[in-house]
């Protein structure tokens, strides 16, 4: 059941709450803000959609410049798929018999890439894509220094391109890689873990098209690294998403300009004492992952603290301004985990209701 689809043409503070509320006119600036960077850079944009899950985002992207999207899973590629999106990348090492012959059955229908980052992988796709009569183009994922998916860059990752230009029902489209490890680094180690990341890459790229084989795509770098990371030559296209929401982690990531378009909107449901304010939202509602999200009131709040399905919000002095049904808009720590939280994105243009997004592919599926 929806929330607010019956609200479409009301104003913010009238909707039903707790409300993950998208402003699409700051979501756009955001968006032309990060395509501008990658146009100037001439580096081609394939957002991630592992945190913006709608597929009319993707739209908006497309629209804007990107040559297609990145997804975590399968299901969000197959909800891109379903909405139209002709190039995907699936940035993630689909395992499990019926799972592949899922993946090969996408690439059948869109343009599917799907990562990969060993040998016992690439023969699984390559059964996949027999069994389905179809080719799947594969990245190969190289580990710059994350330590979570990848093979060694250098020689063992020549040794997998090679497999794979000769695995029937494979296409090899190039290498990728993810420098998530340098995301938190503070200043100068930051540049310099990226700009080692993106030479590795790099490096292994030229190493390869040196013993004959084609390198089409070399694929990095998310929201808090693509600044850094575009000025590595050879980075033919970015992954970077979230930052088109912000959130105050990408604040402190980098994107210093971006403004807040995704916030989760919730109401006073008690007032106990003149310092704290509860509201009708907790972690089931705004993530804790990666930080807590801030309530964007007047009066300075000294803690927020998140119970199931409630915040407390416990304010420096007494202030009374904020009464029972009032409304408290946050800002997520994360909107990534807190955009999997909720059923339905409600699109809100120039502060009234314009849409209501069903939240496809919320679950790791
Ligand atoms: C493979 C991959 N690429 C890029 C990113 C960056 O995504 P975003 O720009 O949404 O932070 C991530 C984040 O976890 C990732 O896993």
């Amino acid at each position: 059941m929806s929330a607010n689809s019956g609200a479409i043409g009301l104003a913010k503070h009238e909707l039903e709450t707790p409300a993950l509320c998208l402003d699409l006119d700051a979501y756009r600036r955001n968006v032309d803000r990060m395509a501008t960077v990658l146009r100037a850079a001439r580096v081609a944009w394939r957002p991630h959609m592992k945190g913006q899950k709608a597929p009319q985002l993707a739209t908006l992207a497309l629209e804007a410049g990107a040559i297609g999207v990145t997804c975590a899973t399968l299901y969000e590629a197959e909800a891109m798929a379903d909405a139209g999106v002709e190039s995907i990348l699936l940035a993630h090492e689909t395992v499990g018999a019926r799972k592949q012959r899922r993946l090969a059955r996408l690439a059948g229908r869109c343009g599917l890439i799907s990562a990969t980052d060993s040998h016992a992988h690439l023969a699984q796709l390559g059964e996949a894509a027999r069994a389905e009569g179809v080719t799947i183009p594969v990245l190969i994922e190289l580990n710059v220094g994350m330590n979570r998916c990848g093979i060694e860059p250098g020689e063992s990752a020549i040794d997998l391109v090679s497999a794979a230009v000769v695995t029937p029902g494979i296409r090899l489209a190039g290498l990728m890689g993810w420098e998530g490890h340098a995301v938190k680094e503070p200043g100068e180690d930051k540049s310099a873990k990226i700009a080692a990341a993106m030479s590795a890459l790099v490096e292994t790229a030229e190493r390869c098209r040196a013993e004959g084989f084609e390198i089409a795509i070399v694929s990095a770098a998310g929201s808090g690294t693509f600044l850094d990371a575009t000025r590595t030559a050879g980075i033919t296209e970015v992954q970077a998403g979230g930052g088109v929401f912000s959130d105050l982690n990408y604040r402190k990531w980098g994107l210093t300009d971006h403004e807040f378009a995704l916030t989760v909107v919730t109401r006073v449901a008690s007032r106990p004492t003149p310092t704290r304010i509860i509201v009708d939202a907790g972690f089931k509602t705004m993530s804790v992952q990666h930080g807590l999200p801030q309530p964007l009131i007047g009066a300075p709040v000294r803690s927020v603290v998140l119970s199931a399905e409630h915040g407390t919000i416990e304010l420096e002095s007494p202030d009374d301004s904020l009464r029972v049904g009032d409304v408290v808009e946050f800002v997520p720590g994360y909107t990534d985990s807190t955009v999997c939280l909720h059923d339905e994105m409600c699109a809100l243009r120039g502060g009234l209701l314009e849409a209501v997004w069903r939240i496809p592919g919320r679950t790791g599926r």
